[in-house]
């Protein structure tokens, strides 16, 4: 699907700044709307593997990962951490119910330096990709002009991902999705990221400021997800909580002094929340998260090492009217120059059951508070990847909206051939999208096509072959007409008719 290209790339100047606040670093000095092609710019020399291929690149999407910072060397890791990656986002979550619209595919060149550079310097590398500091938060693309030349040269590029061969948290959405081979961060970047790309919606965490989409109102009385309320008779209810802080210092932590930020809450809520991601720990003991001095039992994920981390604490009990202090202490002097706190919140809720409800795949009205504390709503607590980004799933809501996007620019119909017989009539049979009962891999949801063929009338239904993926066409019949239809439990609403498909054929 070539022609998705040009979409990504004018929905990319907005998405490009999504993401942590992304914005800083030569990637913000793009002047919005203009893009960054430089026609003279050869592709670089390209290896191409399928990781995963649903069918002709013509009528799927297609994902490719293109390496950078992998040596010749390395290159059979290059195809191993993109086979991971796109492993991870289908196998049975996040991508698994589309992916039969969707191809893998990962693109090798070999870079003359092996990682990603750090302190606002590219190595020699194929794309340029680089750190901004050291803190592990954005990657940035050095040489965008190679990425679109190294994606313009092949069909299998709709949605081109620059995968950095470094094992630490980082990525970027935007005309380029930029992830790393992380392997705690990296499945979670890239699913959050394509997210943003293809369905086109902001965020649902906080702190952030683009907050639009099938997942985001601006007000209870304008919500794009009514469909999937789980108890549309008590909708439109919002869910009580607040945000007291929010931040994002990244700032080195030291032994010499704790890093505190005070914040005062009404006293009306039940529970609340600590939220903060750090990295260059390994200990439990490395760190102590306190709030009014009280240890609130910080443990490190062990799987994590030095990697950034988000980790979320919930504390069952009421914080009181007043000030309230937060405040992290370094206790390992030996991390001092890594150990690096990234950002945190609190959030507050409402008395439990009847003013919040934490059910995980209760779609209701959760509200989201931005950068500048502005409120907006979100579909469910906890369930989006886009809003936590260790979920493996899209709300409900995204899912519809992922279908619909990845659907819109295909055709239900890959391939209809036909076969003239002996008597003279002609046997048209059809290959369809592998959704429903064509799909090679079951998903527990249910799916089903209606296939409706018309004669020369094109209002007659050919009732005998209804449903049936071939017809027999008697020798007088010159041309014929194909209705199919599509129909998944996961899409309500399909304003666009992307669900339809009515063609008419010449008997050739
Ligand atoms: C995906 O990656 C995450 C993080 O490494 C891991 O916990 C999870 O088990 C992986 N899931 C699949 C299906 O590969
Ligand atoms: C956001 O606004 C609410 C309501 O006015 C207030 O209670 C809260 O402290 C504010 N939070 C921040 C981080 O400014
Ligand atoms: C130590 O950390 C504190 C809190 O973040 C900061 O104010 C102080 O400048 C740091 N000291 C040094 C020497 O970096
Ligand atoms: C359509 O089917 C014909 C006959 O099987 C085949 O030769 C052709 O390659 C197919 N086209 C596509 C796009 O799959
Ligand atoms: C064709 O399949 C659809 C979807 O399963 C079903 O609703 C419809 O009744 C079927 N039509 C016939 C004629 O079997």
């Amino acid at each position: 699907m070539k022609s998705l290209i040009v979409l990504t790339t004018a929905a990319g100047i907005a998405l490009a700044q999504l993401c942590e606040h992304q914005w800083e670093g030569s990637f913000a000095k793009r002047k919005a709307g203009t893009i960054q092609t430089r026609q003279d710019v050869a592709p670089p020399p390209l290896d191409i593997q399928p990781l995963i291929v649903t069918g002709p690149s013509s009528n799927r999407i297609d994902l490719i990962f293109f390496g950078d910072g992998y040596t010749e060397d390395e290159k059979d890791k290059f195809f191993a951490d993109a086979m991971a990656l796109a492993m991870n986002v289908t196998d049975g979550q996040t991508f698994a119910d589309v992916v039969p619209l969707m191809n893998f595919w990962a693109g090798f060149s070999p870079s003359a330096e092996s990682g990603v550079g750090v302190g606002g310097r590219p190595l020699d590398t194929v794309y340029g990709l680089y750190r901004d500091g050291t803190e592990l938060r954005g990657v940035y693309y050095d040489k965008p002009e190679v990425a679109r030349a190294a994606c313009d040269s092949t069909d299998a590029c709709d949605y081109p991902i620059l995968l950095g061969n470094d094992p630490l948290y980082g990525g970027l959405g935007g005309d380029f999705t930029v992830v790393t081979a992380s392997p705690v961060n990296g499945p979670a970047v890239l699913r959050h990221e394509l997210g943003h790309s293809i369905i086109d919606v902001g965020e649902e965490y906080e702190g952030g400021y683009a907050y639009f989409g099938v997942n985001a109102a601006q007000s209870p009385d304008s919500v794009p997800w009514e469909q999937w309320y789980t108890e549309p008779s008590s909708e439109p209810k919002i869910q009580r909580t607040n945000m007291p802080i929010q931040a994002y210092p990244w700032t080195l932590l030291n032994t010499t002094q704790k890093w505190s930020d005070t914040f005062t809450s009404a006293g009306t809520y039940d529970t609340y929340l600590l939220q903060f991601s750090v990295s260059g720990m390994t200990e439990s003991s490395d760190l102590r998260v306190e709030v009014d001095g009280k240890d609130v039992g910080w443990e490190i994920n062990p799987e994590v090492g030095v990697d950034r981390y988000i980790y979320n604490m919930k504390i069952d009990s009421a914080l009181s009217p007043g000030e309230h202090e937060l405040s992290f202490t370094l206790l390992n002097e030996e991390i001092e120059g890594t150990a690096q706190l990234c950002n945190l919140e609190v959030l507050e809720y409402g008395v439990a059951e009847e003013e919040f409800n934490f059910e995980l795949k209760y779609h209701g009205l959760y509200p989201t508070f931005s950068d500048t504390n502005k409120t907006s709503y979100r579909p469910t607590n906890d369930y989006c990847t886009m809003r936590s980004i260790y979920s493996p799933n899209y709300c409900y809501a995204c899912l519809e909206g992922l279908w619909l996007a990845l659907l819109k620019p295909l055709s239900l119909i890959d391939n209809v051939t036909q076969t003239a017989q002996p008597d003279g009539s002609t046997k048209v049979s059809l290959d369809l999208l592998p959704l429903a009962e064509f799909r090679e891999i079951p998903i527990p949801h249910q799916e089903a096509y209606t296939i409706l063929w018309y004669g020369a009338d094109e209002n007659v239904v050919l009732e005998q072959w209804s449903n049936s993926t071939s017809a027999l066409l008697g020798p007088d019949v010159t041309e014929f007409g194909v209705e199919v239809k599509f129909w998944s439990e996961q899409i309500r609403v399909d304003k666009d008719g992307v669900l339809v498909e009515k063609e008419r054929y010449v008997v050739t």
